[in-house]
Protein backbone atom coordinates (compact mmCIF):
# COMPACT_ATOMS: atom_id res chain seq x y z
CA UNK A 1 0.00 0.00 0.00
CA UNK A 2 1.93 2.97 -0.78
CA UNK A 3 0.99 6.66 -0.33
CA UNK A 4 -2.77 7.87 -1.29
CA UNK A 5 -2.23 11.50 -2.13
CA UNK A 6 0.16 13.08 -5.05
CA UNK A 7 4.00 12.21 -4.47
CA UNK A 8 6.84 14.41 -6.40
CA UNK A 9 9.84 15.64 -6.77
CA UNK A 10 10.32 18.90 -4.46
CA UNK A 11 11.76 20.33 -7.18
CA UNK A 12 8.66 21.29 -8.37
CA UNK A 13 7.33 24.74 -6.99
CA UNK A 14 3.59 24.26 -7.51
CA UNK A 15 3.51 20.63 -5.61
CA UNK A 16 6.02 22.33 -3.23
CA UNK A 17 3.34 25.21 -2.63
CA UNK A 18 0.16 22.58 -2.67
CA UNK A 19 2.19 20.11 0.24
CA UNK A 20 3.58 23.04 2.44
CA UNK A 21 0.02 25.09 1.86
CA UNK A 22 -1.38 22.10 3.54
CA UNK A 23 0.18 22.75 6.85
CA UNK A 24 -2.97 25.09 8.30
CA UNK A 25 -1.10 28.48 9.89
CA UNK A 26 -2.18 30.85 11.67
CA UNK A 27 -1.31 34.49 10.63
CA UNK A 28 1.60 37.13 12.24
CA UNK A 29 2.03 40.78 11.19
CA UNK A 30 5.68 41.55 11.99
CA UNK A 31 6.30 44.75 12.91
CA UNK A 32 9.62 47.02 13.74
CA UNK A 33 10.35 50.43 14.50
CA UNK A 34 14.07 51.13 13.12
CA UNK A 35 15.58 54.42 14.32
CA UNK A 36 14.74 57.31 11.76
CA UNK A 37 12.26 55.53 9.55
CA UNK A 38 8.79 54.94 10.37
CA UNK A 39 7.47 51.77 12.07
CA UNK A 40 6.61 49.24 9.79
CA UNK A 41 4.92 45.71 9.48
CA UNK A 42 4.94 42.81 7.22
CA UNK A 43 2.53 39.66 6.95
CA UNK A 44 3.84 36.40 7.44
CA UNK A 45 3.03 32.80 8.29
CA UNK A 46 6.04 31.25 8.81
CA UNK A 47 6.76 31.42 11.74
CA UNK A 48 7.71 29.14 15.03
CA UNK A 49 8.13 28.89 18.92
CA UNK A 50 11.38 27.55 19.16
CA UNK A 51 12.42 27.15 22.53
CA UNK A 52 11.11 28.05 25.96
CA UNK A 53 13.97 27.99 28.04
CA UNK A 54 15.34 30.63 26.82
CA UNK A 55 12.53 31.87 25.40
CA UNK A 56 12.92 32.25 21.59
CA UNK A 57 11.08 32.47 18.30
CA UNK A 58 11.56 32.59 14.68
CA UNK A 59 9.98 33.97 11.33
CA UNK A 60 11.30 33.92 7.78
CA UNK A 61 11.36 36.55 5.37
CA UNK A 62 11.97 37.11 1.63
CA UNK A 63 15.85 37.76 1.13
CA UNK A 64 14.09 39.84 -1.62
CA UNK A 65 11.36 41.06 0.60
CA UNK A 66 12.18 45.52 0.97
CA UNK A 67 11.61 45.32 4.34
CA UNK A 68 14.24 43.48 5.36
CA UNK A 69 16.74 45.79 6.03
CA UNK A 70 14.87 47.69 8.47
CA UNK A 71 14.34 44.52 10.45
CA UNK A 72 18.16 43.72 10.52
CA UNK A 73 18.42 47.50 11.36
CA UNK A 74 15.91 47.48 14.16
CA UNK A 75 16.96 44.63 16.17
CA UNK A 76 13.70 43.86 17.21
CA UNK A 77 10.15 42.83 15.75
CA UNK A 78 7.12 41.94 17.43
CA UNK A 79 5.08 39.00 16.19
CA UNK A 80 1.37 40.00 16.08
CA UNK A 81 -0.49 37.17 15.55
CA UNK A 82 -4.00 38.13 14.10
CA UNK A 83 -7.27 37.63 15.08
CA UNK A 84 -9.85 35.83 12.79
CA UNK A 85 -11.85 39.46 12.08
CA UNK A 86 -8.32 40.56 10.83
CA UNK A 87 -8.29 39.28 6.82
CA UNK A 88 -8.09 42.80 6.15
CA UNK A 89 -5.10 43.71 8.02
CA UNK A 90 -3.15 40.52 6.69
CA UNK A 91 -4.18 41.37 3.18
CA UNK A 92 -2.49 45.23 3.67
CA UNK A 93 0.76 44.53 5.22
CA UNK A 94 1.41 41.99 2.50
CA UNK A 95 1.35 44.89 -0.03
CA UNK A 96 1.41 48.59 2.31
CA UNK A 97 4.21 48.35 5.30
CA UNK A 98 3.55 50.82 6.90
CA UNK A 99 1.63 51.26 10.23
CA UNK A 100 -1.06 54.15 9.58
CA UNK A 101 -2.53 56.35 12.11
CA UNK A 102 -5.92 54.23 12.80
CA UNK A 103 -3.14 51.16 13.73
CA UNK A 104 -3.66 51.24 17.11
CA UNK A 105 -0.52 50.81 18.48
CA UNK A 106 1.89 50.68 22.01
CA UNK A 107 5.32 49.44 22.63
CA UNK A 108 6.31 47.12 25.08
CA UNK A 109 10.19 46.27 26.54
CA UNK A 110 12.14 45.58 23.07
CA UNK A 111 10.77 48.54 21.17
CA UNK A 112 8.34 47.20 18.23
CA UNK A 113 5.02 48.14 17.54
CA UNK A 114 2.55 46.18 19.39
CA UNK A 115 -0.81 46.08 17.47
CA UNK A 116 -3.15 46.41 20.12
CA UNK A 117 -5.84 44.20 19.42
CA UNK A 118 -3.78 41.50 17.82
CA UNK A 119 -5.19 37.75 18.75
CA UNK A 120 -1.44 36.89 20.84
CA UNK A 121 1.79 39.16 20.87
CA UNK A 122 5.55 38.25 21.40
CA UNK A 123 7.73 40.88 21.96
CA UNK A 124 11.33 40.10 20.28
CA UNK A 125 14.79 41.11 20.52
CA UNK A 126 16.47 40.18 17.54
CA UNK A 127 18.90 37.37 18.45
CA UNK A 128 20.42 36.06 14.58
CA UNK A 129 20.01 35.42 11.07
CA UNK A 130 20.39 32.75 9.23
CA UNK A 131 20.47 31.90 5.73
CA UNK A 132 17.63 30.02 4.34
CA UNK A 133 18.02 29.73 0.51
CA UNK A 134 15.88 32.50 -0.74
CA UNK A 135 14.59 33.46 2.91
CA UNK A 136 16.62 34.84 5.44
CA UNK A 137 15.35 33.07 9.21
CA UNK A 138 15.48 35.86 11.99
CA UNK A 139 15.45 34.61 15.22
CA UNK A 140 14.54 36.19 18.48
CA UNK A 141 14.72 36.24 22.13
CA UNK A 142 11.46 36.57 23.44
CA UNK A 143 11.20 39.17 25.86
CA UNK A 144 7.49 39.67 26.54
CA UNK A 145 4.16 37.75 25.66
CA UNK A 146 0.37 38.72 25.66
CA UNK A 147 -2.93 36.78 24.37
CA UNK A 148 -6.25 37.55 24.13
CA UNK A 149 -9.00 34.89 25.20
CA UNK A 150 -12.26 36.88 23.68
CA UNK A 151 -11.51 35.65 20.13
CA UNK A 152 -10.35 32.94 17.81
CA UNK A 153 -7.54 33.43 15.15
CA UNK A 154 -7.40 33.83 11.55
CA UNK A 155 -6.32 31.08 9.70
CA UNK A 156 -4.39 30.36 6.48
CA UNK A 157 -4.83 27.30 4.43
CA UNK A 158 -4.43 26.05 1.13
CA UNK A 159 -3.81 29.86 -0.04
CA UNK A 160 -6.91 31.10 1.25
CA UNK A 161 -8.00 32.82 4.69
CA UNK A 162 -10.05 30.73 6.92
CA UNK A 163 -11.64 30.73 10.64
CA UNK A 164 -11.06 27.96 13.46
CA UNK A 165 -13.73 25.54 14.35
CA UNK A 166 -13.42 22.59 16.35
C1 LIG B 1 -1.09 35.17 4.44
C2 LIG B 1 0.28 35.60 3.98
C3 LIG B 1 1.40 34.98 4.49
C4 LIG B 1 2.68 35.38 4.08
N1 LIG B 1 3.77 34.77 4.64
C5 LIG B 1 5.01 35.18 4.31
C6 LIG B 1 6.15 34.62 4.96
O1 LIG B 1 6.04 33.77 5.83
N2 LIG B 1 7.39 35.08 4.58
C7 LIG B 1 7.55 36.04 3.61
O2 LIG B 1 8.69 36.40 3.30
N3 LIG B 1 6.48 36.59 2.99
C8 LIG B 1 5.22 36.20 3.33
N4 LIG B 1 4.14 36.79 2.74
C9 LIG B 1 4.37 37.87 1.75
C10 LIG B 1 4.74 39.21 2.45
O3 LIG B 1 3.64 39.66 3.23
C11 LIG B 1 5.11 40.33 1.46
O4 LIG B 1 4.08 40.50 0.56
C12 LIG B 1 6.37 40.04 0.70
O5 LIG B 1 7.43 39.81 1.59
C13 LIG B 1 6.77 41.19 -0.22
O6 LIG B 1 7.27 42.23 0.57
P1 LIG B 1 8.03 43.52 -0.02
O7 LIG B 1 6.94 44.50 -0.38
O8 LIG B 1 8.82 43.98 1.15
O9 LIG B 1 8.87 43.08 -1.14
C14 LIG B 1 2.84 36.42 3.12
C15 LIG B 1 1.69 37.04 2.61
C16 LIG B 1 0.45 36.64 3.04
C17 LIG B 1 -0.78 37.38 2.49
Amino acid sequence: MSFIGNRRGADDPAAFKATFGRFATGVSVVTCAPQDEPPMGVTINALSSVSLDPALALFCLDDRATVLKSFLRAGHFALNILAEDQAGLSNRFARDHTIQDDDPTETWDSGAPILRNALAVADCVLLDTHGGGDHVILLGRVVQVGYREDTSPLLYYGGGYGKFSE
